[in-house]
């Protein structure tokens, strides 16, 4: 067991701050090669700064890694496909897509501009897809060209967010669930060219958590376990590139602090069935008694027990 990533070219998009940051020198520790896209985007998605992913390429290349900046917006088709080029231009190949890179824009539906819905959507979900798409053409053509299954890995990052909802995030939120969905389609589909996908919901503090409603419980604590440490997290988006995971495809996760979990697919919890066509009534007959204990809002703002 060698858990080793020697050789092995991997892009990380978001790589300048935060948890991407993170990955890409933790990928660099077992000795793979790294594009470190970053857009150098504010904590709300504006501006542009090349600065900060150069910090991370100049740290990696300290320490005795091999690394190179990508400073292009992960939503860009352009954009994207010339980030999946940067890797294979400079180090012959791409192996490893952790995709990373967003902002968050919080605020209830009743206040939410367009804008914030729509840039939001824009860098995680399309950027999640635009770079993925690339990814995911040249592992089917290394693939072709091999005659068989090749070396992929693809990782995406979601958020306990998409499962439950936020009554703060209705851009963030639904994007997320977009990723998780991408990406299990993305699992089915590498099957045949020795690609893996998964998902990874961490929790950190990071500039994104900091500014949010939560900002508080992120801090860092005067003593004990550090449990929103980004560091926490890298470790299992490290391993699922390592070959030794390479069975591992199409999972949920979750990692924070001290713990880690993968996750079951939604299943139904109650099946009814009918002898002919369901009609209201009839499901009336079998939902009415179902939810009885869960009267919803009849009295004003009574919170359903779930
Ligand atoms: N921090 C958490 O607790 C947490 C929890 C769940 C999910 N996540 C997810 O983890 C990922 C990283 O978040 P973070 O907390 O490290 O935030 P962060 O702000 O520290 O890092 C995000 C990085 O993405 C970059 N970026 C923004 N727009 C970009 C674009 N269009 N193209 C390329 N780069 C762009 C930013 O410049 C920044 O460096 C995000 O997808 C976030 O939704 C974070």
């Amino acid at each position: 067991m060698s858990l080793s990533l020697e050789g092995r070219v991997a892009i990380v998009t978001g790589a300048a701050h935060g948890l991407g940051r993170c990955h890409a020198i933790n990928l660099a520790q077992r000795g793979a090669k790294i594009v470190v896209n970053d857009i150098g985007a504010d904590d709300a998605g504006g501006g542009r700064n090349e600065s900060p992913a150069e910090q991370v390429v100049e740290e990696i290349k300290a320490a005795g890694g091999e690394a190179v900046a990508h400073f292009g917006d992960v939503a860009d088709w352009n954009d994207a496909q010339a980030l999946v080029q940067r890797a294979v231009d400079t180090y012959g190949d791409l192996h490893i897509l952790i995709n990373n890179a967003g902002f968050t824009r919080d605020a209830t539906i009743f206040n939410m501009t367009e804008q914030d819905f729509d840039d939001v959507v824009r860098v995680h979900l399309k950027g999640h897809f635009a770079v993925s798409k690339f990814a995911m053409t040249h592992w089917r053509n290394q693939s072709k060209q091999a005659g068989g299954p090749i070396f992929g890995r693809l990782i995406s990052t979601a958020s306990e967010s998409w499962l439950f909802g936020t009554p703060g995030q209705p851009n963030y939120a639904p994007a997320k669930a977009g990723i998780v969905s991408l990406t299990m389609g993305l699992a089915q589909m590498g099957l045949r060219y020795g690609v893996t996908a998964n998902v990874v919901m961490p929790r950190a503090r990071t500039r994104m958590t900091l500014k949010g409603a939560m900002g508080a419980m992120f801090e860092k604590p005067e003593e004990g376990f550090d449990n929103f440490d980004p560091e926490n997290s890298s470790p299992l988006f490290v391993y699922l590139c390592t070959p030794e995971a390479g069975h591992i495809s199409g999972e949920l996760f979750l990692i924070w602090g001290q713990a880690t979990s993968v996750w079951k697919r939604p299943e139904p919890y109650a099946v009814y069935e009918t002898d002919d066509i369901w009609t209201v009534e009839r499901l009336h007959e079998v939902y009415g008694p179902h939810f009885e204990s869960r009267q919803v809002v009849t009295d004003g703002f009574t919170v359903p027990a779930m």
